[in-house]
This record gives C-alpha cells, structure tokens and sequence, in this order.
C-alpha cells in the first residue's frame, strides 16, 4: 500500500486543478469497475451494480488538495498568492511549491517586526527565480500544490495532502477487495472539496444515493496541548457522529459500529468542533440521504506533513469493504 499512497500523495491536484490526480486513480481502479466516468465538475464516478436489492451507496473520498494560487505578480518576478483551501501562515515560510508545469517555487514572507508574530498570507510570496514580470514562468491564476516527499517510518507514514488522499488510498484498496455487494456502489473521488465540498454536492444531487459516506481524515487529540478531541493515532478508525457542518445518520452509524465489532476491527467516536467533509453535501443533496464519515485519525492537517497510522489505515479498508459488501440496515 507505501507505493500507491505514495504516488497519491506526491501527485498535483489542488482544487480546481484536479486532472493529473484524476488519471493516476482511474488509471488504478478502471480495471475494477463496470463503468467510469467524468462528470462536468471533473469528479470522478466509478460504478459498481449489487448483486442483490441492497441501497445505492455513494461513496467520496476527495482528491483535490490545499494550495496557493498566483493573485499577482510583481515588476521583479515576485508572485503574490491567495490560498486554495485552508492554508495558513504557520506553515509555509521556506516551504516549496510546485506548479503544474513544473516549476518549483520557494514561499518566504516579508521582514518580520517579530519572530512571535507571524504575517499574513498576503505579506508573503513565491520565488522562482524570475528577475522580471516578463520572464516569469507562471501566470496570474496558476496553482500551485506543495512540494514534499512521502515517507513510510514504523507505525506511520508522513506526507502532505494525506488530506484526502489517504482517504482516496482507502477506498482503491477497499474498492480492490470487494468481489460482490448487494449494494449497488458508485466511488466518487470529488473535486473541490477544500474549497467548500462542492464536487460531491453535485455528484450527489446526480446519483441520489440511498447512503453519502464520506471516507476522509480528522483530527488527533494526541500532541501535546492541542485541540480537544476523543480521537488519537492507533487505536482505529474514527466513525463520526458530529462535526461542524452534519450530525451524521444514526442508523448508518450504528450499522458501522456494529459491522466493526463483528469483526473486531477496533473504532473510535469522533465529535469535530471545526471543520467537515463531502457528507455534509450528500446528506443535504437533493432529497437528502442518510449520510455519515468514516474518518482516518490524523496528526497536523492542512500542514505538509501529515501524519497517520498505518494500522488505522488498514483497519479503515477492512471496515469500509466490511460495510459496503453486506447489507446496510438503518
Ligand atoms: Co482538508
Ligand atoms: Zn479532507
């Protein structure tokens, strides 16, 4: 699994800017599947008939991921950038980007007053290499993706844009090891999901799934003096039953709970205070549907170096095919 999680996380997809992520996935799983498909958005459809009178599932792990854009840029070939999604300035000082044609470029922010107060986005900027406007390898509207290499230690595994695209891992590998379903099953890997879940709203509103289940990360109560929460790195994955934008279907989660104790597959409870997924678009697209999240507990999101246990991971695939394979009573 080290190598396909690899290959996704390494690979460029802010939102938006989705394609070369999208034909690595569907590359991976059209083998698998009876039909696949793009839809106007750019997410990624793959579909999979039951062989029985199960639900129509929609499941969506998303495959954009945070990163920059190019506002302007200055007479001395400076850019200037707004953030795609949740970046914030913490974490970008000396960090790299790299844009879809290649270039990489270096974030460095404007002279500090202080070293305890850090600028805003729009105090900092990218260098790369340009001397000029005009012999500026990018233009105004480019995106750019974070430039960091994946890296497999012990128990964990460390990469940037584990968010979702570890979740996208779950999901291939799930989607590899069910043979039959009496679900009717279509694996979306959405678009624009960092910028406001909006692939999977219209996907949803398309499908009308019985079931939205969302498959991405969430926080880790874990480090020290962090955020608040009954989720930590180890002991299994997290099923949600709350966070700032869905309280997800009871029924669904009970089933979930349910098809992780038969297995003894271990699971924690997840309450997110901030916060939300591509369920909280399927829940409330269309007619709605009974939706819920399985969640992969995850150290440091949004920053370049996301942390996950493997075990976790694993134990997300055996939940996720457990759940999807059998029959689905809320
Ligand atoms: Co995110
Ligand atoms: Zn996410």
């Amino acid at each position: 699994m080290d190598e396909l999680i690899k290959n996704l996380v390494e690979t460029y997809g802010p939102s938006g800017f989705e394609w070369k992520i999208r034909a690595l996935i569907r590359d991976e799983i059209e083998p698998y599947v009876e039909d696949i498909k793009v839809d106007a958005m750019g997410n990624l459809i793959a579909h999979r008939p039951g062989d029985g009178d199960g639900l129509k599932v929609m499941v969506a792990a998303h495959m954009d991921e945070i990163g920059l854009m190019v506002s302007h840029i200055t007479e001395k070939g400076f850019l200037r950038f707004t953030n795609i999604g949740g970046v914030r300035p913490q974490s970008l000082m000396g960090s790299r980007v790299q844009f879809s044609n290649g270039t990489t470029g270096v974030i460095y922010s404007e002279k500090l007053e202080s070293w305890a107060k850090l600028h805003p986005l729009n105090k900092h900027y990218i260098d790369v290499g340009a001397t000029s406007r005009e012999d500026c390898p990018v233009e105004v509207g480019a995106a750019a993706a974070f430039l960091r290499p994946f890296v497999s230690q012990g128990n964990r595994w460390i990469a940037k844009s584990m968010d979702d695209r570890i979740g996208c891992a779950v999901v291939i590998e799930a989607l590899k090891e069910i043979e039959h379903s009496i679900n009717e099953i279509y694996f979306v890997f959405s678009v624009q999901e960092e910028v406001g879940t909006r692939g999977a709203l219209t996907a949803a509103n398309a499908l009308q799934p019985d079931v939205g289940l969302a498959v991405d990360v969430t926080l880790s109560g874990d480090m020290p003096e962090t955020n608040t929460i009954a989720v930590v790195l180890g002991s299994g994955p997290a099923i949600k039953v709350k966070d700032s934008g869905m309280i997800a279907h009871t029924g669904l989660v009970n089933q979930m709970k349910l098809r992780a104790e038969e297995a003894k597959i271990p699971y924690q409870l997840e309450v997110l205070e901030g916060g939300s997924t591509d369920a909280r678009s399927m829940q409330i697209a269309g007619a709605g549907s009974a939706a819920g999240c399985l969640s992969i507990p995850t150290r440091y999101v949004h920053s370049q170096s996301e942390v996950v246990d493997v075990s976790d991971v694993k134990n997300s695939v055996r939940l996720l095919s457990d759940l999807l394979s059998k029959p689905i009573n809320l």
